[in-house]
């Protein structure tokens, strides 16, 4: 199996309003509103200006060179050396192990290269796959719907 996860561009804009507008996705808190054309393009634009001159940076998922989902990074603080992640992965490919990789793939982009030591995840009660895999990859739950990672 080759998962990957890599930089988003533009020719990714109609996959990641597919994922943005579908309102079952809504509940995960990717997004709670329909984003339109131009707010997904000004999006990518900001994504690729990279972490560090920006406070989000979002990737695709490739499964088998095919797009499988979106991980990202927000709400980055420089000063902690923090920032939030949200993934997702389309219903299809669940199950697979993807999810797992490319958490895995994404914090050893954040130890490595962005020097983020403190990933948070907001995740709801209810949502036990993505608690199972947060928690799988050392994610601790501090409070509520909080969970946080530290580089070790
Ligand atoms: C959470 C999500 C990203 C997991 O992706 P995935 O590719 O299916 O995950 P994996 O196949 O790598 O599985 C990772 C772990 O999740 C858990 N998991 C996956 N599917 C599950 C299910 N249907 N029920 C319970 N646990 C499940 C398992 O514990 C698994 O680990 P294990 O195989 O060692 O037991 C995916 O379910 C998803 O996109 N959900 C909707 C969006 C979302 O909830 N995002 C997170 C917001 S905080």
């Amino acid at each position: 199996m080759s998962v990957k996860i890599r930089e988003i561009d533009h020719e990714d804009l109609n996959f990641m309003l597919t994922i943005e507008n579908d309102k079952s996705n809504w509940k995960y808190g990717i997004n709670k509103t329909a984003l339109s054309l131009e707010d997904a393009s000004d999006y990518i634009k900001e994504s690729k200006l990279m972490i560090l001159n920006n406070d989000n940076q979002r990737f695709v998922i490739e499964y088998n060179n095919t797009k499988a989902g979106l991980i990202d990074l927000y709400d980055y603080q420089f000063q902690n050396s923090l920032a939030k992640v949200g993934i997702i992965v389309l219903k299809k490919f669940r199950g697979k192990g993807i999810g797992d990789k490319s958490l895995k793939l994404l914090l050893k982009l954040c130890k490595n290269y962005l020097n983020i030591n403190y990933l948070e995840s907001e995740i709801e009660k209810y949502n036990q796959p993505s608690i199972n895999l947060f928690v799988n990859n050392n994610f601790k739950n501090i409070s509520g719907n909080k969970y946080v990672h530290k580089a070790i």
